[in-house]
């Protein structure tokens, strides 16, 4: 058995379906919980330390402690802590996203964690083994929030797989029912990662108006407006910051996207705790967004001041289910 094939058994993982990484909020207990209970592998995104920790431990209470749950960080953002805590939470793997990944793989090895770096094409898959990773995550442009892709995922998945030589490769982007799982575990993926459908649950911490807009949307766009401190695009609907400042493309002011490369260093220090705050002094005409997103927390008028993250599948997503019943409906 090699270790693609020993993927899910290592991990104990019944049905090839990955619930995203979603970051600030958006994953809480009660969702992970639901899908890793349901047969899936719910992971918690990045946020603060406190809430991350909680999170993860409600999780566990609801799928029980057999299940397995996964975390996801986003690289700039991770601290010592988070690593600690995926220890202590035993996390069965880790997805991380973003440039320089390496002290954390070595971090989450020295804690005995595999670690599955996302990556968009050949040459970032090259790197990514080169840094130590046990597996890849592929994803493609089609793909909701966060990006490393740069090309579809039926060109990219090919070739990461080559580069992974026998490592176990997840594939994301456009996922949205069982058809696109197995076309995928076809094509050579272990599992399936859905982000956008698990943002349409009933356990998602997404405002309820963003949900909305999303079911309701016509396009995506591709952006790098949302860069203050996350230089790398997203994919996103339309709302009025993107409307203010972006191009029918997408493509956000060159000096926005200067001001958000620069300001990158600075933005690390803001805690992931006080996103909230961070979103209340956002302005449409300011012109100046973080990576936060509306949570049910929220006032609803923050959809149109913060990011919209949702992927392609948005275009065949018709409804808001329980998390449980999004596993049964991707099950290959
Ligand atoms: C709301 C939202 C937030 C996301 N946040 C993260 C994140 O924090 N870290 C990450 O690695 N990927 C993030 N992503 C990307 C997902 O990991 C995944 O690649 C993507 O959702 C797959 O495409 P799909 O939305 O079409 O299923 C996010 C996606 C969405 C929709």
């Amino acid at each position: 058995m090699n270790s693609a094939e020993s993927f899910c058994e290592q991990i104990g993982l019944e049905i090839p379906v990955v619930q995203a990484g979603m970051g600030g909020g958006v994953t809480t207990g009660e969702l992970v919980g639901a899908v890793s209970a349901a047969g899936g592998l719910g992971t918690v995104g990045i946020m603060g330390d406190h809430a991350f920790n909680a999170t993860l431990g409600k999780a566990r209470r609801i799928a029980g402690p057999k299940r397995p749950i996964a975390a996801n960080l986003l690289v700039p953002f991770v601290h010592q802590s988070h690593i600690d805590i995926c220890a202590e939470q035993h996390v069965s793997v880790v997805t991380l996203l973003g440039v320089g990944a390496e002290r954390w793989i070595h971090a989450l090895h020295a804690r005995g964690i595999p670690v599955h770096i996302t990556v968009g094409d050949a040459e970032q898959a090259q790197r990514a083994i080169a840094a130590g990773a046990d597996g890849l995550v592929a994803q493609g442009i089609e793909a909701g929030g966060h990006h490393m892709a740069v090309k579809p995922l039926a060109q990219a998945l090919p070739e990461i797989l080559d580069v992974a030589a026998g490592r176990p490769v997840l594939a994301a982007g456009g996922v949205a029912d069982a058809e696109d799982v197995r076309r995928l575990l076809a094509a050579g993926a272990m599992a399936a990662i859905a982000g956008t459908r698990f943002l349409l649950t009933d356990e998602s911490g997404a405002h309820p108006e963003y949900q909305r807009r999303v079911l309701e949307a016509k396009q995506t766009l591709r952006t790098q407006l949302f860069s203050f401190g996350w230089p790398l695009p997203h994919r996103v609907i339309p709302n009025a910051a993107t409307e203010r400042w972006c191009g029918r493309d997408g493509t956000a002011p060159a000096w926005i996207r200067s001001i958000g490369r620069v300001a990158s260093p600075v933005s690390r220090v803001i805690p992931l705790s006080a996103l909230g705050t961070v979103a209340k002094l956002q302005r449409v005409n300011l012109g100046l967004f973080t990576a936060t997103l509306p949570l049910r927390s929220m006032p609803a008028e923050f959809a149109d001041r913060t990011a919209l993250y949702a992927g392609e599948t948005l275009h065949r997503l018709r409804d808001i289910i329980p998390a449980a019943e999004a596993v049964a409906r991707l099950a290959p």
